[in-house]
Formats: structure tokens, C-alpha cells, sequence
């Protein structure tokens, strides 16, 4: 049975950016209990309109001098306060340190805009056109130290077409990650006690 208080359903998503993929996970239902930026953002408006606690764990500095294993302490700490059981970054523009996967081993999920192993890093998507492959697509993962590596969950092609610009195949890619995400994450908060499992996710097509 599902309860209130069950911190393996209590999702904190990451973000940084437009917050269009944190927009499609708070419409499919998901049980998000923080949204957490590193920068001021678009995302913070998506969380304020549906009524999610944010916490703003702005970096000080993006530069030389920045203190990842700090930063990232305190990023655990800004989730613990809400009692999160699992981490879904979301166009999240900070690579964390050790803390957070010692923190929530194996519950630290990412979302990234190529098919993995290829196209790592964050230009995945000028580099996939860059390179002039026919498909590329999304890959959803669990998140491990190592930058987009760690084990697969789910992944979908989508084509590249001629006269595509970085704009235009990311914004393809991303109505499938819209979608791809919130199903896989899905899929998680119901793992390991499906009865009484949460409505299917209907609403992740909403930004599509
Ligand atoms: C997504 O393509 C995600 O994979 C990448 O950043 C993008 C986030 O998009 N890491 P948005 O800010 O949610 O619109």
C-alpha cells in the first residue's frame, strides 16, 4: 500500500533551465515534493505555479573556484529537509560531487538529449548534429558519479531532418523526454510495491 509518508515516493526534481521537463513531470502526477535550482530559472515559476517548494541552492560561483563537494552537501542537505527518496535532475547544469550518490545510492536519476553512450557531456545535441548521424534521440539513467554514464532505463531515436538547427532537434527531442521521463519515473516510484499503485501517466503528453 501506498502511504503519505513513504520517502521511496517522495521525488525531488533538479533543474536549471526553462523547466519545460519539470513541467511534464509535475503534470503526469508524480509525487514531487521539492524542486531544487542552482541558478535563477524558469523552473522556479513552473514549481511556484504548481504550488511546489523550491529551494534555491544558488551557486556562488561558476567558476575555478567553485566548491562542488561543498555545493553538493548542501544540495543533500536541501533534500533531506524534505525527506526526498528520490532525485530526478532535470536539466540540472551542476555536476555534483560524491555526496549525493552516497546520500541516495542508486536513486539519482538523469535525463540527457542523445542516445548513450554517444554524444556525452552538455552540447549533446550540436555535437550529434555536428557529427551528421541520421537519429539520435534521449536516454534516461540512473545517475552515477561519472558524467551521463551509469545503468540504462529507457531510450527513444528521434531523427534528425534536414534543415534541422540545435533548436529545433532539441525541441523534438525533448517532447519525447516530456514523455520517456515521467514514464520511467514512473515506473520507479511504483518498483518494489506495485499494489495500490499511483494513476498511469496520462498527463505526461501535456506539453507535447
Ligand atoms: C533536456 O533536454 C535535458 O535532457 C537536458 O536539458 C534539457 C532540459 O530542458 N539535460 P528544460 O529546461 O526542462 O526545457
Amino acid at each position: 500500500m501506498r502511504t503519505e509518508g513513504d520517502e521511496r515516493e517522495r521525488l525531488g526534481v533538479l533543474a536549471s533551465g526553462t523547466g519545460s521537463i519539470l513541467q511534464a513531470i509535475l503534470e503526469s502526477g508524480l509525487p514531487v515534493v521539492v524542486v531544487l535550482v542552482d541558478r535563477p530559472c524558469r523552473a522556479e515559476e513552473v514549481a511556484a505555479a504548481a504550488g511546489v517548494p523550491l529551494e534555491a541552492v544558488l551557486r556562488s560561483s561558476f567558476g575555478g573556484d567553485f566548491d562542488r563537494d561543498a555545493y553538493t552537501d548542501e544540495v543533500v542537505a536541501a533534500l533531506r529537509r524534505h525527506r526526498v527518496g528520490l532525485v530526478a535532475m532535470a536539466g540540472f547544469g551542476t555536476v555534483l560531487g560524491r555526496s549525493i550518490h552516497e546520500a541516495f545510492p542508486g536513486k539519482v536519476v538523469n535525463t540527457h538529449p542523445a542516445l548513450l553512450p554517444a554524444f556525452k557531456g552538455w552540447h549533446a545535441v550540436e555535437a550529434a548534429l555536428g557529427a551528421g548521424v541520421a537519429e539520435t534521440g534521449c536516454t534516461v539513467h540512473l545517475a552515477t558519479l561519472e558524467v551521463d554514464e551509469g545503468p540504462l532505463l529507457a531510450q527513444e531515436a528521434v531523427p534528425v531532418l534536414e534543415g534541422d538547427t540545435v533548436d529545433t532537434l532539441h525541441e523534438r527531442i525533448k517532447e519525447v523526454e516530456r514523455r520517456l521521463y515521467p514514464a520511467t519515473l514512473w515506473r520507479l516510484v511504483r518498483g518494489g510495491h506495485e499494489e495500490g499503485a499511483g494513476p498511469a501517466p496520462t498527463g505526461a503528453r501535456g506539453n507535447e
